[in-house]
């Protein structure tokens, strides 16, 4: 269960969002998510965790080889220099060799720095201590000035993304050009999303949570969610996406809720 990214590398299909998780409920939410199945873990400089996800990376029945870490730059490290010490700083955190991928957290754009960041990015790609490099709530003219200047693309956009919310137009983008898109708040949890009619319906008619169902719709779009959950059970159904399949009817009726968006916690978009 990969898909395969424009640099030759396989990421998961789904992931375990570790915000706002802290300490050893982190830890623990990470060693469970890994023993029920779960082979991506994501985290941030931000988040303040990645001392706990590491520990529980660490801690787990599964082999470095086999799981698939992502974390991202937090905004205070835009710039070559400070880029190549926050990724050290965050290597450190996690206690690991390398990492899978690293993400510019947010594009920052008032600071113009992401492109001298990009090229600190490549470096550490080239050296092999990230593996694959991407970008985290970038718009499309952002990430072409990427492409421009440095002739590299990210493999990855990790976006705000889910039925209430489907950027029709970024994935257009991103499929024209190769990038997974990776979405965050995949269940828009801050909206009433999960009890949307389109949804529960859904639910009831396939035997599923509406949080297999919104997970579901993810997958069919080619995205890669990472549900956060800290509840053994919730980790559990998030993972059981794979079994069943929505129709393009169905499908028709989630893209149809399409609410705007529905309401992110300002609190995601703490940039520094
Ligand atoms: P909890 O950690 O208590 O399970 P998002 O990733 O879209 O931001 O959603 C995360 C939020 O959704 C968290 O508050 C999480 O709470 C909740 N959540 C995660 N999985 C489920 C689920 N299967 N059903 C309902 N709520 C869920």
């Amino acid at each position: 269960m990969t898909v395969m990214l424009s640099d030759g590398r396989p990421m998961p299909r789904l992931g375990l969002g570790t915000y706002p998780m802290r300490g050893e409920a982190a830890r623990q939410a990470v060693i469970h998510a890994i023993s029920l199945g779960y082979r991506l873990i994501d985290t941030a400089a931000i988040y303040g965790n990645e001392a706990e996800v590491g520990a529980g990376v660490a801690d787990s029945s599964v082999a470095r080889d086999e799981l698939f870490v992502t974390t991202k730059l937090r905004g205070s490290h835009h710039g070559y220099d400070a880029a190549m010490r926050g990724f050290e700083e965050s290597r450190a955190r996690l206690g690991l060799d390398y990492v899978d991928l690293f993400l510019i957290h947010w594009p920052l754009p008032s600071r113009d720095l992401y492109t001298d960041t990009w090229r600190a990015f490549i470096h550490l790609r080239d050296q092999g201590l990230a593996r694959s490099i991407g970008v985290s709530n970038f718009t499309p003219a952002q990430i072409r000035r990427l492409s421009d200047e440095t002739g590299v693309l990210p493999v990855v956009n990790q976006i705000e993304m889910h039925p209430g919310f489907p950027q029709h137009e970024l994935r257009a983008f991103h499929a024209e050009h190769g990038i997974v898109t990776e979405s965050w708040s995949p269940l828009g949890a801050r909206s009433k999303l999960l009890d949307d009619p389109a949804v529960t319906d859904l639910a009831l008619a396939h035997g599923r949570t509406p949080a297999q169902v919104v997970l579901r719709w993810h997958v069919q779009a080619g995205a890669v969610p990472i549900p956060k959950s800290g509840d053994p059970e919730r980790m559990r159904q998030n993972f059981e996406v794979f079994d069943f399949s929505l129709s393009p009817e169905e499908t028709a009726r989630l893209d149809a809720i399409d609410g705007g968006r529905l309401g992110a916690d300002p609190d995601h978009h703490v940039e520094l």
